[in-house]
């Protein structure tokens, strides 16, 4: 989504501001903007399309100035055109903006009866006429742009340079993210810190409501009700090689390749004893999982995937009825809370808006006991969070989660034995069995990577295909969904997911030559089932493409593909049978020559509903 850089330095900050946006771009953007303050005046430029775009505009106008905003749009309200991208201009003063203003309407026509005139359609100029229109009365940037944002409804985050006010710039946020970096005599504002770390990693994030003034040499923060606020200074531990491609084609291929890595750093912290301490979610974790009775795990896209997941381990192994549920669907839906419910958010980024907003709902609901399980510290969703898990997983880029995936994975399953042993249904000998897997799990991992080549052959009879199926059973239906999730969004190929089982209650006339359909076929209980499942497909004239592990024993037949993965897994099979279905989709993309780290259309931080 949206992405938001800004500059107060001594130097030419144009430079800053296109690296920080090009660290932006994996969040999804149609369109980009800057704006310098500039021998008094201000000067803007813009594109649609790349950053790269921006970049030359900018050299082929000679844009330069010490204090400046920049922005990626994704489009919401009006498409992606450069009258429609950021920054907005009202008389002297720009803005650039993330989220979306709930009250524009009524704003544009008051704004439009007062004598401003819109340029766009966007609501975001509403916002830079609205500050405008305060700085008459105010003459005081800070000021204005506090009496602004207190009429404004939903969510934004802003920042704000005014002409007449070089080495100076105003922010603010509301259910957007934004924070302030702090140099040497220069200060800086982003969406997030991948934007600022070849300047800075002292962060400060700002929380819900807060405006903030920054100078050369100071940042003043204010609470929503314009109180000077303190807020703590944070040392990122991102560094800015880690956002580095490498030796990779893609982000999404690096991020595949790091698996191995990024589950063993977020089991690192839960294995060094013998045991597993609740305290690894939060010191209350112990008290709050001796009262639960179920389970409710809300998440969005791949993160509702790791959740239906660990409905099924929560079920099995800690005994606890336990719900996945997409967070867009129960922040609206009127819903039957039960107070022993642990409410469990699930979400890589931390600021998806929808899983936020469903948080919001259950603790509104009376559900106070609630587990942030996120990928980054400093997120709203760990900070809104009773107990909090981290993955380890480094920054994700590529808009198709991966790493994010099977660290979340990981997880979960440590929260499933945690409660399990709560309950008392976790004996010392099941326990130490448990810890052991999830001790091999990174080398399993990082075998099945090893079949990269051989999936890549795979991928290649994909290309010209239109639509594929995704068969799985039990716990590994929802690997299956993550493979079909995978699968379109990077490649553009229609792809479905199913229980097997459920295939003879209508997809099965979908079954011809041209639709491949995979399979994830481990030796559990399931397999036999899921056999015959197959040879209906096979019936049909269907081509299989079959992910088992070395255990599971199907017969060679025509239009039937095996590829051994594993060996038999156990319980933490789905976190490996994902791997192959991230490579294959990774594969089709490249052989289809799709964009694979910014696909179409889509954001890798949806930070609006
Ligand atoms: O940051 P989150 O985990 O909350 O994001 C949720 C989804 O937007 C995300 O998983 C999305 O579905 C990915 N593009 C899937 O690859």
């Amino acid at each position: 989504m949206c992405g938001i850089v800004g500059a107060v330095a001594q130097r030419n900050v144009v430079p800053i501001l296109l690296e920080g946006l090009r660290r932006l771009e994996y969040r999804g953007y149609d369109s980009a903007g800057l704006v310098v303050v500039h021998e008094g005046g201000l000067e803007r430029v813009r594109s649609v399309g790349r950053v790269q775009g921006l970049a030359e505009a900018a050299a082929g106008h000679g844009v330069h100035g010490h204090t400046g905003i920049a922005h990626t749009r994704w489009a919401t309200h009006g498409a992606p055109t450069e009258a429609n991208a950021h920054p907005h201009i009202s008389g002297e003063l720009a803005v650039v903006h993330n989220g979306i203003i709930e009250n524009h309407e009524a704003l544009r026509h008051r704004l439009m009866d007062l004598g401003y005139r819109f340029t766009s359609e966007t609501d975001t100029e509403v916002i830079a006429h609205l500050i405008h229109f305060h700085l008459r009365s105010e003459a005081d940037l800070l000021r204005a742009t506090q009496k602004a944002v207190a009429e404004l409804a939903g969510a934004y985050a802003i920042g704000v340079a005014l002409a007449s006010a070089p080495n100076r710039l105003v922010c603010a946020r509301q259910g957007s993210p934004l924070l302030v970096g702090l140099g040497i005599e220069e200060n800086f504002i982003a969406s997030d810190v991948s934007a600022l770390l070849p300047v800075t990693q002292r962060v400060i994030y700002l929380e819900e409501g807060d405006v903030a003034e920054l100078g050369l040499l100071a940042v003043r923060v204010y609470d929503r009700e314009g109180r000077p606020a303190a807020r703590e200074v944070h040392l990122s531990e991102l560094s800015a090689e880690m956002a580095e491609l490498g030796a990779y084609r893609h982000f999404m291929q690096k991020e595949i390749h790091e698996q191995p890595r990024a589950v063993a750093d977020t089991l690192a912290g839960v294995l060094g004893a013998q045991s597993i301490a609740p305290e690894v979610f939060g010191f209350e974790a112990a008290e709050v999982f001796a009262r639960t009775e179920q389970v409710l795990l809300l998440a969005c896209g791949t993160s509702y995937h790791a959740a239906c997941t660990a409905a099924h381990w929560l079920e099995a192994h800690a005994g606890l009825p336990a719900r996945a549920e997409v967070a867009s669907e129960y922040r609206y839906r009127a819903s039957v809370p039960r107070p022993d419910t642990l409410v469990v958010t699930i979400s890589q980024s931390g600021e998806t808006a929808d899983t936020l907003a469903a948080l919001k709902q259950a603790q509104a609901l009376g559900l106070a006991d609630t587990l942030g399980i996120c990928n980054v510290a400093e997120s709203a969703l760990i900070r809104a969070s009773r107990l909090r898990f981290l993955t380890r997983a480094g920054p994700e880029i590529g808009v198709a989660s991966t790493k994010a995936f099977t660290t979340q994975l990981a997880a979960l399953f440590v929260l499933t034995l945690a409660l399990a042993k709560a309950r008392g249904r976790l004996n010392p000998e099941e326990e130490a069995r448990h810890i052991q897997a999830l001790r091999a799990l990174p080398q399993q991992i990082a075998d099945a990577l090893k079949l990269e080549p051989a999936i890549a052959a795979w991928a290649e009879r994909f290309a010209d295909k239109h639509h594929a199926l995704f068969l799985g059973r039990g716990v590994h239906y929802p690997i299956a969904l993550e493979g079909a999730l995978k699968l379109k969004e990077i490649s553009y190929i229609h792809a479905e997911a199913y229980p097997a089982g459920e295939l003879k209650h209508g997809p099965l006339a979908l079954v011809d030559k041209d639709m491949p359909v995979v399979a994830i076929a481990p030796n559990d209980a399931l397999l036999e089932k899921l056999k015959s499942n197959l040879e209906e497909v096979r019936a049909r004239g269907g081509e299989l493409y079959v992910f088992m592990d070395h255990e599971a024993h199907i017969a060679e037949q025509d239009n039937l593909h095996m590829m051994r993965v594993t060996p038999h897994a156990g319980v933490l099979s789905p976190v490996v049978h994902v791997v192959p279905l991230q490579i294959l989709a990774y594969h089709a993309a490249l052989v289809r020559g799709t964009d694979v780290d910014k696909p179409r259309n889509l954001a890798k931080s949806v930070t609006v509903e």
